[in-house]
């Protein structure tokens, strides 16, 4: 992997999604249904997969931009702050006064594995016009990431925008719908974990072998590429193509997996704007991802260039190659 410098310029990257206020209590273990558990410290802090994905993109050395909605409200002016903070550029973020901004419920477990509901307030009001005005955006990217937390709709609009005017196009299907339209499998890039494909595909991805069927199922719907988040057990690669590379895991010591999938796709992202091959991203987002865990919450857990770099270094994977 080529790393930036100073003095190169800085990939164009353009998020499509949500903005939430994420209230997190950490607790020994998550409540079985009609159970009542005590947690630790209430934290809030901001999150939502579209702009986390916004602030780990422009930490990894990408210049990003984001199109969503918040609320006319305080959380909605503190993620506004903490975007403008990271240099997240924010002229396609517009507050309404019709609904609060969107929040998430994030319980903690003891293992960092999280559970997570959100309510998306302001979120579900991004609409297609809000896309369509800003094609400026489109034009300029080299990438454009999209998730779904916002309404499919404007999803639609998003990724027509994105072929139109953008080289690349990746969808983190995130949450998955129970039902993934098919026009929503043409894009460049899927970048699922192992659940959201199991939602997708109805398999799931829980050892080597099923793997790459569940990848591949990916691509026979429609996808150029399929990058599968496979958390403990790294990432994998699948192209239409025929390219296949397995990244395997970076080893950390787990606090919180929060942001960690949303950091590996705004890594994925920058990597490919910066024209590395596909398996040579897959391994600086396996590395992003891996940090993220290691550390609590969502945006504030999203690692540096730096970061990542030393950790590669520190536990060397080769090229992201092979088979
Ligand atoms: O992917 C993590 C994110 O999911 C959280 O920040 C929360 O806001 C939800 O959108």
């Amino acid at each position: 992997m080529e790393w930036p410098n100073a003095m190169d310029p800085k990939p164009n990257i353009l998020v499509v999604g949500s903005l939430n206020m994420d209230l997190v209590v950490r607790a020994a273990a998550m409540p079985k249904p009609g159970q009542t558990v005590l947690g630790e410290r209430f934290v809030t802090a901001p999150g939502g997969k579209g702009a986390n994905q916004a602030v780990a993109a422009a930490r990894l050395g990408g210049h990003c931009a984001m199109i969503g909605r918040v609320g006319d409200d305080a959380f909605g002016l503190q993620l506004l702050d903490a975007l403008g903070e990271e240099g997240v550029e924010c002229t396609g973020v517009a507050a309404t006064r019709e609904a609060a901004t969107g929040v998430a419920l994030i319980l903690v477990d003891r293992c960092g594995e999280n559970s997570i509901v959100v309510a998306p307030g302001a979120n579900a009001l991004l609409t297609p016009d809000d896309i369509y005005s800003r094609c400026d955006l489109f034009d300029r990217a080299q990438v454009v990431v999209i998730q779904l937390e916002i309404p499919l709709p404007t999803v639609r609009a998003a990724t027509t925008a994105a072929r139109r005017h953008t080289r690349t196009l990746v969808l983190d299907p995130a949450p998955a719908p129970a039902a993934m339209p098919a026009e929503l499998f043409q894009v460049d890039v899927l970048t699922p974990n192992a659940r959201e494909a199991e939602s997708i595909t109805g398999q799931l991805a829980i050892e080597e072998r099923v793997d790459k069927n569940v990848a591949l199922d990916l691509i026979a719907r429609g996808a150029q590429a399929a990058v599968l988040k496979l958390g403990p057990r790294g990432s994998l690669v699948v192209t239409a193509d025929g390219q296949f590379a397995r990244i395997p895991p970076y080893n950390v010591a787990v606090v919180d997996t929060t942001g960690a999938g949303d950091a590996f796709t705004a890594a994925l992202a920058v990597g490919v704007a910066r024209g590395s091959p596909l398996p040579e991203a897959a391994l600086f987002a396996t590395a992003a991802g891996a940090l993220t865990c290691t550390r609590l919450g969502a945006q504030t857990a999203m690692p540096t260039v730096d970061e990542v770099r030393i950790l590669m270094e520190d536990q060397p994977r080769g090229k992201g190659g092979g088979q």
